[in-house]
């Protein structure tokens, strides 16, 4: 069990794990920017996953604050948390907003329209408002037609994080084990002191 590659190859699985089940931990993550040379922290679903190149997707709005962040500075940080198995993931990365159309399209177009109802709202995100209103469109899901779903999409975006580097920590009382992978032509492996 203690070979560094299944034990990569066993979070690659639980990371969609967590892709397909809200419950599991890994579900969301806290994705970390930088803004005027600080950090910025927030909480995102993970959509998507691909292990080859290995890299992972969320979906925001294309007017968000964090995507004027990723477009000065691509450099991210993305941080996972499993409580059941005391499993910390740290994976930096590099974040790219996804240019093709015919795959955000698809993605879009196979959302449910309960998901989409956010991407339709009057304000802006992080728009200053005098006083609190939802920021949905005023239907619900059954009565959004062509031109709201037009307008949902011309605001949706997905972006991809192309991992380069993974800390996994397992708190163990027996003394915690860290390892570091570096994911270059070939993966590196190094145990870390914890
Ligand atoms: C559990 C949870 C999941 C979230 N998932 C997303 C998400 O997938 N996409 C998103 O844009 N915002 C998501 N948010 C909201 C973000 O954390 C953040 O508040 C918002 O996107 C504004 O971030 P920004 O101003 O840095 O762009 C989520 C918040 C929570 C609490």
């Amino acid at each position: 069990m203690l070979d560094p590659l299944n034990i990569l190859k066993n979070e690659w699985e639980n990371i969609r794990e967590g892709i397909r089940t809200a419950h599991h931990d890994f579900h969301s993550f806290v994705l970390s920017t930088i803004r005027n040379n600080g950090p910025e922290s927030r909480t995102m679903i993970l959509r998507f996953f691909n292990e080859d190149d290995p890299s992972i997707w969320f979906h925001t709005d294309k007017r968000s604050e964090k995507l004027l962040d990723i477009k000065d500075n691509k450099d991210i940080c993305t941080l996972f948390y499993d409580r059941s198995r005391r499993i910390q993931l740290r994976m930096h990365g590099i974040g790219s907003i996804e240019e093709d159309g015919r795959t955000t399209k698809a993605v879009w177009g196979s959302m449910r329209p309960e998901s989409k109802l956010c991407y339709m709202g009057p304000y802006a995100p992080s728009e200053v408002i005098a006083e609190y209103k939802p920021n949905i469109i005023n239907k619900s899901a059954q009565e959004i037609d062509e031109s709201d779903d037009l307008l949902g999409y011309s605001r949706f975006c997905r972006v991809k994080i192309t991992i380069n580097r993974l800390d996994w920590l397992h708190l163990d009382h027996k003394g915690h084990k860290r390892i570091q992978f570096d994911f270059d032509e070939k993966i590196k492996v190094k145990w870390l002191a914890s």
